[in-house]
């Protein structure tokens, strides 16, 4: 009997594992037991997630949810494709209220199931077969695979913006804008997609570069995605302009945002994205066939528990004591890769990471690595070719757990120079 194929670009290799998927997969329970290692012994800086809890409020949240069994059978409901009007009015005021975004409105916000979709639905609304996009060298190991699975034909074009020599982002800022002005040029980009803080790399792009770049960007036609997964972490003692930057001053501006990094619950993830009423209006007609729309019961509880939260002033104090906690674990993680192991490393900024200069390729130091120390990294190398002799390393996972830190770096240590 014939079997019917998948499509030509998975049957061809062009569509494929990300590397990061791959080394979970070999720091698999049953992969570690192959290994002669003991999986409740090995510790992990693979994962890039949070690890605090969610607000107690949220979490009540939830609760009259279920116990109202009214509420509960709504909400079983599909909500508007935008999303519930009450919860994008909480997101508007949180932003507004925290970081100071000017002049947003309803009409510049729509709600998704999460950012890795609404990545994948502004690709689909905002770009043409063969168009061009620019991304950091290095990047979200995501974006490029979901470039590949945008329209046909989409073409990276890669912005290095990390010196691998002195193991440093950003360091030569008008070279950075420089580079950038003469790939627009060359190329005629459609979009410019980057995170700040960024993963990998865990820096902030600097609010001068962020000017520079959406000028050039905004004389040229270009769309320019900013992703701000990690903004609820942020270390700087001064909150960067470039969180408030907005879409109605700069209609060529597209904020990304997750709820996966500060205030996820039970599992369940919403995205959302800030942009000009004309870019929302067309999102919107593509999110009615990629999700119909986002989740209504975590819509739900989120902005009841938002617009209390906000109103009481607990969501401002949340978000400090767990930046500070994250804050920590990054100090710590890095004061431990000083002290045990000794190779160049980035002061992460805010996020989940850093990134460490292994001075040679990284993915094989990780798998030497995790078979005699039990210890796991991500390699570099699915972040941008600039970071290929290096691993990131993830605090986030571990934020509760600062010994375990540095127990992982230690064994690390103990072992470097004979890998
Ligand atoms: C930069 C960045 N953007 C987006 C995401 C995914 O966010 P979500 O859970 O909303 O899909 C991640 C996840 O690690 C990320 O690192």
């Amino acid at each position: 009997m014939a079997t019917p194929l998948v499509a030509r670009r998975l049957r061809e290799g062009q569509l494929k594992q990300s590397p990061i998927r791959e080394i979970m997969k070999l720091a698999d329970r049953r992969n570690i037991i192959a290994m002669g290692l003991d999986p409740d012994d090995v510790i992990s800086f693979a994962g890039g997630w949070v690890n605090h809890k969610a607000p107690e409020e949220l979490r009540a949240e939830y609760s009259t949810i279920s116990d109202d069994p009214v509420l509960f059978h709504e909400l079983g409901a599909y909500s508007p494709t935008r999303g519930l009007p009450n919860l994008r009015e909480a997101l508007l005021s949180v932003d507004a209220t925290l970081y100071g975004t000017r002049d947003l409105s309803d009409d510049n916000i729509l709600v998704g199931g999460s950012s890795t979709q609404l990545t994948h639905t502004l690709f689909t609304t905002l770009l043409d077969p063969g168009d061009r996009v620019v991304l950091f060298d290095p990047s979200y190991a995501n974006y490029g695979p979901q470039l590949n699975l945008g329209p046909e034909g989409t073409e990276i074009i890669w912005l290095p913006v990390f010196d691998a020599e002195r193991w440093a982002f950003m360091r030569d800022r008008e070279s950075i804008v420089s580079s950038f002005q003469a790939l627009v040029s060359e190329y005629d980009p459609r979009l410019l997609l980057f995170s700040s803080p960024d993963n990998p790399t865990s820096r902030l792009i600097p609010d001068d570069v962020f000017d520079d770049i959406l000028r050039i960007a905004e004389e040229a036609d270009c769309f320019v995605i900013v992703d701000f997964a990690y903004r609820a972490q942020c270390f700087t003692e001064v909150v960067p302009e470039h969180f408030s930057a907005s879409p109605s001053e700069h209609p060529n501006l597209i904020r990304l945002h997750s709820n996966s990094k500060w205030c996820r619950g039970l599992g369940r993830r919403l995205g959302w994205v800030e942009a000009a009423p004309h870019v929302i209006e067309a999102l919107e007609i593509v999110q009615q066939s990629t999700a119909l729309c986002p989740d209504s019961v975590h819509q739900y509880a989120l902005a009841a528990y938002l617009t209390k939260a906000l109103s009481d002033g607990s969501l401002q104090s949340y978000m400090n004591e767990t930046n500070a906690r994250y804050e920590k674990a990054a100090r710590h993680t890095t004061e431990c890769i000083d002290r045990y192991i000794g190779m160049p490393r980035l002061d992460p900024q805010g996020g989940l990471y850093t990134v460490m200069d292994v001075g040679r390729n990284g993915d094989e130091f990780v798998r030497e690595v995790l078979a005699s120390t039990g210890v796991i990294f991500v390699p570099g190398s699915g972040f941008g070719p600039s970071i290929t002799n290096g691993v990131r390393i993830s605090y986030g996972p571990l934020v509760n757990n600062l010994d375990r830190i540095e127990e992982g770096i230690r064994r690390v240590g103990d072992v470097v120079d004979k890998c």
